[in-house]
């Protein structure tokens, strides 16, 4: 509810003083609209002039008492609503009790007939759900509908990833980004995302509309506010606007079971460092969406004997009983067979965390090393066997195969190997971009194919490349000293070849009853 401030009747003509008051009595922008029997965007408009004439921030409307789930997405003016989307959205709100909000945006379109007589317009149908104000609906999530971004700006969070301090934002736009911001050590980092749209695409046949018109992309944000926690993730609908949630797939027509995830790509697995929270709470994601193929990066840690431990590290692993390289490859092999019960099938994805153990291989002086010198060796004969017998043999396959109950469950990805699910490389571990240059989201972004990678340990979306988080503990010891934009993430490709990140918060990956929509449908 806005807060009366008679310092603001200064600076309002007439007619917004009259808004003002209707403001202030009904208690929102949308209910004063009602009462004096004019358009919702007339009162925001004269609301926001004022405040802005008076020097006053956006204001922040705090949360609802009673709203718990929100459905967030954006809507372009003087556009039509994606039909179909709207109405299952419609369908979605009220199944799940969620409230939906939609970010007006404007694009002054030059080839758009209807804008050249009256632009100021947004599609009647969602009239009822626009959201001009920045409002908290969590006690760290922040959405930032006051601002409206120009739909063809090509990097939409660009401005936005500081403004709502240490909270996490959500801003209205058509395309879908996403991106961490580092915060202090031990504190979760924060998300800053956009929207997607529930409009049609209406561009110009300008470079800019043709830009905007690539990127325009259906979509919303789910937000379940659970207690101190929330979840965050996207959807995004079909041609006919259906659109799948977990388990649970919406239509024009109804709710029902979904068909089983495609594929779930985990976040980092560092496995003698994993996250016991991360481990349980994916177990609980995977028996929700029973993804066929469950990807994994990173999943060999290799800091038993690692090039970066130096002198002390390497003195506090002997002490702690850690610096045994056979001991390291038990745990992790113990970890694969728990997660590979997840999926019917497991890709290994190699990455560079495995090549620490080739590169500690390379080096002669290891062989001195005597803790370790029976794995030494014997996997150095080995690769050497299959070097003579002109075949290749991945020094962490060979102890996964001898050490793993269900090594059977694998498939291992040679470097450079592709592996493809709707159009989507999974085989990228990201430490390597494109050129064999250091590999970032940004840089596998300018490749024009949809990829999922690992590496950066953060949450990320540019354009068709993303990047999944982490699975392993926070504190790996080499980052505790650092501002961190570290998240639990992971992707899901469901059936229908849409993906969302999705982060682990307080052990969980979603609020329970987002499982139980499920059962409903059913
Ligand atoms: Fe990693």
């Amino acid at each position: 509810m806005a807060a009366r401030d008679d310092r603001l009747l200064e600076f309002a003509t007439e007619r917004q003083a009259q808004y003002l008051e209707a403001i202030w009595q009904e208690g929102s922008i949308r209910a004063a609209a009602r009462q004096l029997g004019v358009n919702f965007n007339a009162v925001h408009k004269g609301y926001q002039a004022v405040l802005r004439k008076a020097g006053s921030p956006a204001e922040v409307v705090p949360v609802e008492a009673n709203a718990q789930t929100y459905v967030i997405t954006s809507a372009v003016n003087a556009t039509k609503a994606h039909a179909g989307f709207l109405r299952t959205l419609q369908l979605y709100c009220s199944l799940r009790g969620a409230r939906l909000m939609v970010i007006p945006l404007r694009y002054q379109n030059p080839t758009n007939r209807d804008a050249k007589r009256d632009n100021e317009w947004w599609d009647s149908r969602l009239v009822p759900y626009l959201v001009s104000e920045r409002t908290k609906i969590a006690r760290d999530l922040i959405v930032l509908a006051d601002i409206k971004t120009q739909p063809t700006a090509v990097n939409p969070l660009q401005k936005w990833q500081t403004v709502t301090g240490t909270a996490s934002a959500i801003i209205g736009h058509p395309k879908i980004a996403l991106k961490t911001v580092a915060t202090n050590p031990g504190v979760p980092a924060k998300l800053v995302m956009s929207t997607g749209a529930c409009t049609v695409e209406n561009y110009s046949d300008t470079n800019a509309g043709a830009s905007g018109k690539f990127h325009h992309t259906l979509g919303a944000v789910v937000v379940e506010v659970d207690g101190p926690r929330t979840h965050i993730r996207h959807i995004c609908p079909m041609r006919d606007g259906s659109f799948i949630d977990l388990a649970t797939k919406y239509t024009v027509k109804g709710a029902e079971p979904a068909p089983r995830a495609d594929g779930l790509t985990m976040g980092d697995i560092h496995a003698e460092l994993a996250s016991p929270i991360v481990t349980q709470a994916t177990k609980e994601l995977a028996e929700l969406i029973r993804p066929k193929v469950l990807v994994l990066h990173d999943v060999l840690n290799f800091g038993s004997a690692s090039h970066h431990a130096k002198f002390f590290e390497k003195f506090r692993r002997h002490v702690s009983g850690t610096s045994g390289v056979l001991h390291e490859l038990k745990v992790t092999a113990r970890h694969i067979d728990l997660l590979s019960g997840l999926a019917d099938k497991t890709v290994m994805v190699n990455s560079n965390h495995h090549d620490h153990f080739t590169q500690w291989l390379e080096k002669a002086e290891h062989a001195l090393d005597m803790e370790n010198t029976l794995v030494f060796h014997e996997t150095k004969a080995a690769m050497l066997r299959a070097i003579h017998e002109g075949s290749y043999c991945d020094p962490f396959q060979y102890w996964m195969d001898k050490l793993m109950k269900h090594g059977d469950r694998l498939l291992w990805l040679k470097p450079g190997e592709s592996f493809m699910r709707h159009g989507i490389e999974h085989g990228w571990h990201g430490h390597k971009g494109p050129n064999g240059v250091r590999g970032s989201t940004k840089s596998f972004a300018t490749i024009g194919a949809k990829v999922v990678k690992g590496h950066s340990h953060g949450a990320e979306i540019i354009d068709g490349a993303r990047s999944v988080g982490t699975s392993s503990l926070m504190d790996m010891g080499y980052n505790t000293d650092s501002p961190s934009g570290w998240t639990w993430t992971h992707d899901i490709t469901y059936a229908n070849g849409k993906q969302t990140l999705i982060h682990c918060v307080g052990g969980r990956f979603f609020r329970s009853d987002a499982a139980m929509t499920k059962e409903f449908a059913a």
